[in-house]
């Protein structure tokens, strides 16, 4: 039996007991609208810890587009239902003003945490504020729960590594490290990355969409196939698969996963991460898929 819990003081409260009971604690954020992805990531943490909790809050901070926070889907019954199937025990939301007291719901009220330099560029230029709305909502989870491992997404390439700096940054002031986890993208059959966000897509929009996907692997079959290492290269033959469709494209980029930089390297390329933003449609979708075959980000 799942518990439910409505605002993040019980939830606290029951991770504080978790941690009296010296019971591992595994945690995955959420915004809800639950799909084979997020569900992945709990079996994941099932997996690796003795117990688990998810959060499902559609958090108003990281929105940069306030029509995306009103359409994004929300269905806390039948997400706490998926979750009770997939090996969670715990399920917490809460309001603004429970997260952050003091705010009193108003979210100019609420203090921003600073995301680091894994934010430039790409989604922090094309959403502004997005990433500032996730390090401080991701904070405070990181708070409340104190979990040993938390587990996200790799399909959110660049929040992955903005959450990893969360934790490091929080482990010190916490005394705990918080081990991030990222776990490979669940695609469907066409290879589009799962995202609560298609299902705001019509079904030729679906289809169109899946070109995102090709088009990374023309970039990861460039790399394998023919040893190209110019990221220029790389990136126009990306725009070669997207630009034939009615997707529009926001960004089309390599970046070296270990070293983030704000703009697309020059000059040969050791190791490749291809990102692609583009829009179905009023849907924006974002998808990566890591060029040189590492195993983790
Ligand atoms: O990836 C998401 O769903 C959100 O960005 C997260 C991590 C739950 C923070 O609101």
């Amino acid at each position: 039996v799942i518990e439910r819990l409505e605002t993040p003081d019980l939830a606290a409260a029951w991770c504080a007991d978790r941690r009296a009971a010296v019971q591992t604690l595994g945690f995955v954020p959420t915004m809800g609208a639950l799909h084979e992805g997020h569900l992945g990531l709990v079996r994941r943490a099932a997996d690796e810890n003795e117990r688990v909790c998810v959060s499902v809050f559609v958090n108003p901070l990281q929105f940069n587009d306030p029509r995306d926070f009103e359409r994004y889907p929300r269905d806390f019954t039948a997400d706490a239902d998926l979750l009770a199937a997939n090996g969670c025990d715990m399920v917490f939301t809460g309001t603004l003003a429970e997260f952050f007291a003091g705010s009193e719901g108003d979210m100019e009220r609420v203090a921003r945490r600073d995301p680091g330099p894994a934010a430039a560029s790409l989604e922090g230029e094309h959403r502004p504020g997005h990433f500032e709305g996730v390090a401080t909502i991701v904070g405070r989870l990181f708070e409340v729960v104190e979990p040993d491992r938390a587990y996200f997404g790799l399909k959110d390439y660049q929040q992955s590594l903005v959450v990893t700096d969360v934790a490091r940054a929080m482990a010190h002031a916490m005394n705990r490290e918080i081990e991030v986890i990222a776990c490979p993208t669940a695609r469907e059959a066409s290879g589009l990355a799962r995202s609560s966000r298609n299902e705001l897509l019509s079904a030729a929009q679906r289809t169109e969409a899946a070109a995102i996907h090709r088009a990374l692997l023309a970039a990861r079959d460039a790399w394998h196939a023919e040893s190209v290492r110019d990221a220029a290269v790389l990136a126009a033959r990306m725009r070669a698969v997207l630009e034939p469709t009615s997707l529009v494209v926001e960004y089309a980029e390599l970046r070296d996963p270990e070293a983030w930089t704000a703009v697309q390297p020059a000059g040969p390329m050791e190791r490749a991460v291809a990102l692609v933003a583009a829009r179905a449609g009023e849907v924006r979708l974002i998808d990566n898929v890591r060029l040189d075959g590492a195993a983790r980000v």
